[in-house]
């Protein structure tokens, strides 16, 4: 086995291997679906959604099946690689190559979407301001805003997991510890060709802040009412701090 251990980016670099990472961390296969089933029951609940954009929507995970049942989806995703797997995937999709923290887009969306905690990538408090006034200006009607239970975390932890698809085998190990809402986490991911029985050792970091719901109401401004709390994706699923997986915050705007 030749071990080559290097830097990526599992968003970026490694976009090619997201769906793979992402089966093997959260180790619920199917669970893609219920995602999208979520979502679609969420939309169902305002009768003007028609335009979606997908905020860190990357290689198009939730997107793809969103516009395959009819919805004008956009992503907007920083990575210009898990855009291009986007577009691949489905040559329909469209696609903005921007960050939050500074993007400048100026159309609006009937719903806007944020899933797998993508906003908590945003690290500094300007950043986070222009977000949350773009994402507040240009949303007509619905916001979903996922992101982990943090309140359940540990402050340090460790866990291994892995996956497998038709030609690679991963192996992850992930590491982390929390400082002030901030997660830290080093992931190590062994990745081996079935084929060739290659092996490639390669090293990702992430950092991450977790946003409290009066944070969010705040941030979002008086136009905007919390209209559920949910720990999972599922509408039945009320969140509770102990024990839900998932903190999903569904807005509505308010008219007047
Ligand atoms: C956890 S992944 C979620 C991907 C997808 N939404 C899902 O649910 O599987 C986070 C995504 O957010 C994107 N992202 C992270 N920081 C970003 C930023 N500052 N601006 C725009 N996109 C960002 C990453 O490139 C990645 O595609």
């Amino acid at each position: 086995m030749t071990a080559i251990l290097s830097e990526a980016r599992i968003y970026d670099d490694l976009a090619e291997f997201y769906q793979l990472w992402r089966d093997a961390c959260l180790g619920r296969k199917a669970s893609e679906s219920d995602e999208v089933k979520f979502l679609l029951e969420v939309f169902a609940s305002s009768k003007s959604v028609k335009s979606v954009i997908d905020l860190g929507g990357g290689t198009g995970v939730h997107a793809i099946p969103l516009a395959k049942h009819g919805f004008d989806v956009t992503i907007l995703d920083k990575s210009p690689n898990a855009i291009s797997i986007a577009r691949r995937n489905f040559s329909e999709i469209k696609t903005v190559q921007s960050s939050f923290e500074t993007m400048v887009l100026t159309r609006s969306f009937d719903a806007s979407i944020c899933m797998l905690s993508s906003f908590t990538y945003i690290l500094d408090e300007p950043g986070r301001k222009h977000f949350y006034r773009w994402l507040s200006d240009h949303t007509r009607d619905l916001l979903v805003l996922d992101q982990g239970n943090f309140s359940r975390y540990p402050k340090t932890f460790n866990d291994r997991f892995q996956g497998e698809d038709k030609h690679f085998s991963l192996k992850v190990a992930r590491d982390w510890y929390i400082e002030d809402r901030t997660k830290h986490t080093s992931f190590l991911y062994e990745f081996v060709d079935k084929a060739s029985e290659a092996a490639k050792v390669l090293a990702d970091e992430q950092v991450q802040r977790y946003v409290t719901i009066e944070e969010l109401v705040a941030y979002l401004g008086k136009g905007w009412r919390l209209v559920a709390l949910l720990g999972d994706y599922n509408l039945k699923h009320i969140f509770d701090e102990q024990s839900s997986p998932r903190m999903i915050c569904v807005f509505k705007r308010v008219r007047d």
